[in-house]
């Protein structure tokens, strides 16, 4: 590993407060990804996370968890790292929260879930039930799902937040067709976090809602950037174009991640994996150049 590259995310790495500092005297025995400051703050999120919908809804077979808590233990290699679950995700949440709890890694996950009760008195008991399937006193993001009641259920984040169980609070959705909502909501309210779908074939956040989370100083996580694992059958088959080294890309995956982070506007991507295979495979993605304007129009051409 290139040395500044090393010393920059050890000092990314000094503003998470979860990170024991002893630790910080060795050196990591594996390559990290880059790190992007949370807007308005001095603490740096690792531009890969993981999302569990799908691929941790796995119930409570041991040999399905197995690989899950190899993924995990992997992602969270790089204190930090960011893991986005939903108490709607079937059983994720529970099996997110017992892999950190037999793995000891709840101090090195910046752990993220959401809220979306119909009725305000549904949240608290919901709230109070992904606590205990997660095994944790608090989060550190908890996020209005795909603006589900959004005004009562983001009144209610921030009691939470103010109480000090969640350090950030925001709203997701995951479709094009929610990008004028959430546009109105990023400009009335004041948000820490919006997480929202971008990819190589679905570019409607580039319009308005990038640049003016941009303008807000609000931290974008991007879901779906594989559109839930379709694009990877649009390219099956298809060679890797040779300029793909020119950024650093050794497969699609990468071209597809690096085409949203080569956003100015995005935090982090939260591709969903449940194969470690498929992890380093996104992690590569948070390593070495990132795509330029010019860049970014050859890759989205190769989808079109
Ligand atoms: N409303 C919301 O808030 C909302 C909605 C949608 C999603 N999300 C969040 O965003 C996360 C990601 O979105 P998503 O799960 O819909 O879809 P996604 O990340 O676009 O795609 C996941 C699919 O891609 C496959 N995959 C991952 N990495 C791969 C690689 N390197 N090579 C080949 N295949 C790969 C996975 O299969 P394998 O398991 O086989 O790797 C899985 O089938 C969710 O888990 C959730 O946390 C939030």
């Amino acid at each position: 590993m290139k040395r500044r590259s090393l010393l920059r995310s050890l000092a990314a790495t000094a503003a998470l407060p979860a990170w024991p500092l002893g630790a910080l005297a060795a050196a990591p025995a594996f390559e990290p990804v880059a790190t992007r400051l949370i807007p308005g703050t001095q603490q740096a999120l690792p531009v890969i996370g993981l999302g569990t919908s799908g691929a941790f809804d796995v119930g409570g077979s041991e040999a399905d968890r197995q690989p899950l808590a190899a993924v995990l233990d992997r992602l969270l290699q790089q204190a930090g790292s960011l893991v986005d679950t939903a108490p709607s995700s079937g059983s994720a949440e529970s099996v997110l929260g017992a892999l950190l709890a037999v793995g000891g890694l709840r101090p090195r996950c910046f752990l993220a879930t959401k809220i979306s009760a119909y009725v305000p008195e549904t949240a608290r008991a919901q709230w109070q039930n992904s606590l205990a399937r997660l095994r944790s006193d608090r989060v550190d993001l908890l996020q209005v799902h795909s603006l589900v009641e959004w005004p009562s259920n983001l009144a209610y984040l921030r009691e939470l937040q103010q109480q000090g169980k969640t350090r950030y609070i925001g709203v997701t959705h995951y479709r094009d067709e929610a990008h004028d909502d959430m546009v109105e909501v990023v400009r009335r309210q004041k948000l820490d976090f919006v997480q929202i779908n971008y990819s190589v074939v679905s570019r409607s956040a580039e319009r308005r809602l990038l640049p003016l989370c941009a303008d807000r100083g609000v931290a974008v996580l991007i879901n779906r950037t594989f559109e839930d694992g379709r694009l990877f059958a649009q390219i099956k088959g298809r060679p890797l174009p040779a300029w793909a080294g020119e950024i650093d890309c050794a497969s699609w995956g990468q071209l597809m991640l690096k085409f949203v982070l080569g956003h100015g506007a995005v935090t982090a991507a939260i591709p969903a994996t449940s194969k470690l295979k498929n992890l380093e495979d996104n992690l590569g993605a948070g390593r070495g150049r990132m795509p330029d304007a010019r860049q970014r129009e050859r890759i989205a051409a190769l989808f079109a």
